[in-house]
């Protein structure tokens, strides 16, 4: 009978306890904010084994230059602006994101060790509750699975496809026309 009264204070004690915690004012919710015991690696292992059930088990494109230089531009235009590019200094809109995005081509943050198809799942699909967002209706799926070759090989890229993924810094703006201003 004990046993079974604090099984059922348990159960409930325990939700009541969190949302007080999340009512309080208190909760780990700003981005300058270390995340909660345990929140990251319960939700790696979530997206992880999703990821895992449901990426496709085949590859549909040849890992070569020319699909590289095809993802490169897919990275360039949809994924970069996040993820970086070679040889520009960390953007500030990635240090004030949490999570923030992994920097795919510097290599202690590379993708290199997962199968493409989970990077395919991934792109696919988004991560809800962080930045990462589905490129389902932006991108083909050859542009993804272009993508997803080039960052599985991300450590190793001929230099064109390195090239095309290098920074290029703006033009500097035009002097200001002179002349009177046109009404
Ligand atoms: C608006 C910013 C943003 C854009 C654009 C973006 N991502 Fe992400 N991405 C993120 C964030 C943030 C995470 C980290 C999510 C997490 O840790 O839960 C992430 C995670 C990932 C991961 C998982 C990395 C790992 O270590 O397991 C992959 C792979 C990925 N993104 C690929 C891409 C690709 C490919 C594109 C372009 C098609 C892309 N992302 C576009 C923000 C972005």
């Amino acid at each position: 009978m004990k046993f079974i009264t604090g099984l059922i204070v348990g159960i409930v004690l325990v939700p009541v306890a969190l949302y007080v915690y999340f009512l309080s004012g208190r909760a780990p919710v700003r981005v300058s904010d270390p995340p909660l015991p345990l929140e990251r690696f319960l939700a790696m292992t979530a997206i992880h084994a999703r990821a895992e059930k449901e990426m496709p088990a085949s590859v549909p494109l040849q890992a070569n230059e020319a699909t590289y230089l095809a993802g490169a531009e897919v990275y360039r235009h949809h994924c970069g602006g996040c993820h970086g590019l070679l040889n520009r200094p960390e953007s500030p809109l990635v240090r004030a994101m949490s999570p923030s995005p992994p920097q795919l081509l510097e290599p202690n943050s590379m993708v290199t060790d997962d199968p493409p198809g989970e990077t395919f799942w991934v792109a696919k699909n988004g991560i809800r509750l962080s930045g990462m967002p589905s490129s389902q209706a932006a991108l083909s799926e050859e542009q993804l699975w272009q993508v997803s070759l080039m960052l599985a090989n991300a450590d190793k890229l001929p230099d064109t496809v390195k090239q095309a993924l290098t920074f290029v810094p703006p033009p500097a703006p035009a002097a200001p026309a002179s002349g009177p201003a046109k009404k």
